[in-house]
């Protein structure tokens, strides 16, 4: 089956994601340079990479190797022309994770923003035990009301996104974190103008 973010526009993603009501594009490119710069890391594999946002604190005198993975090839493309800066540092991965029987090369760093909303909580497990990350650091989402989607005239652009999505909780990826032997090493929040909140967890193993 297609995914349904290969039909999404990369435009109409990144225009809803920095409007003015919504500003989760500029506030996950923020707490991206917090997560790049928790530590000294060689190698980085970002999962669900879109267009690249946050690239840009990659500081390529430290880190060797940057994985972008994603299953639409054409954010894969807008990243590779976007951050020529990381010639032969960036290497993109076109995959569905979904995907039982995919490989992926080690990290030492594993990010996963807004990833694990579009993936679930097992099949994610399977991707962090199949990377073997020392450090797993992730942003997720929590609603205050009921769309998990805010509104923007780009809204209509995301109603296909309905049938892949799972609603996240702090305890519930702590948990499902902990069963594969990663501690919760640092948790912090950021409320967005909608009133909706990212909660960034990072975990070590
Ligand atoms: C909500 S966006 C998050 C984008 C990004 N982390 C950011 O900072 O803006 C979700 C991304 O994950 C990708 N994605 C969703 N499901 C996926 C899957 N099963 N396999 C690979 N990539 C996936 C989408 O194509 C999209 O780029």
């Amino acid at each position: 089956m297609k995914n349904p973010w290969e039909d999404i526009p990369l435009s109409d993603y990144e225009s809803h994601m920095s409007s003015e009501n919504v500003f989760q594009l500029q506030t996950l490119s923020q707490m991206m340079k917090e997560q790049f710069s928790s530590d000294k890391f060689e190698s980085i594999m970002i999962l669900g990479i879109a267009g690249g946002n946050g690239l840009e604190h990659i500081n390529k005198e430290q880190v060797n190797k940057v994985y972008g993975v994603d299953v639409n090839q054409s954010y894969l493309d807008e990243c590779v022309k976007r951050y020529s800066e990381l010639n032969g540092v960036l290497e993109t991965i076109c995959a569905d994770l979904l995907d039982d029987g995919l490989q992926l090369p080690y990290s030492q760093l594993l990010v996963a923003n807004l990833l694990i909303e579009y993936i679930g909580y097992s099949c994610f497990q399977r991707v962090v035990m199949n990377v073997k990350p020392k450090y797993v650091s992730c942003i997720i989402q929590i609603n205050s009301e009921n769309s998990f989607v805010s509104d923007s005239p780009y809204l209509h652009s995301f109603d296909c996104l309905e049938k892949v999505h799972h609603q996240m909780e702090e305890e519930a990826l702590i948990n499902c974190m902990r069963e594969i032997d990663y501690r919760t090493k640092e948790i912090k929040e950021r409320t967005l103008p909608n009133g909706k909140r990212f909660l960034r967890i990072d975990f070590v193993q």
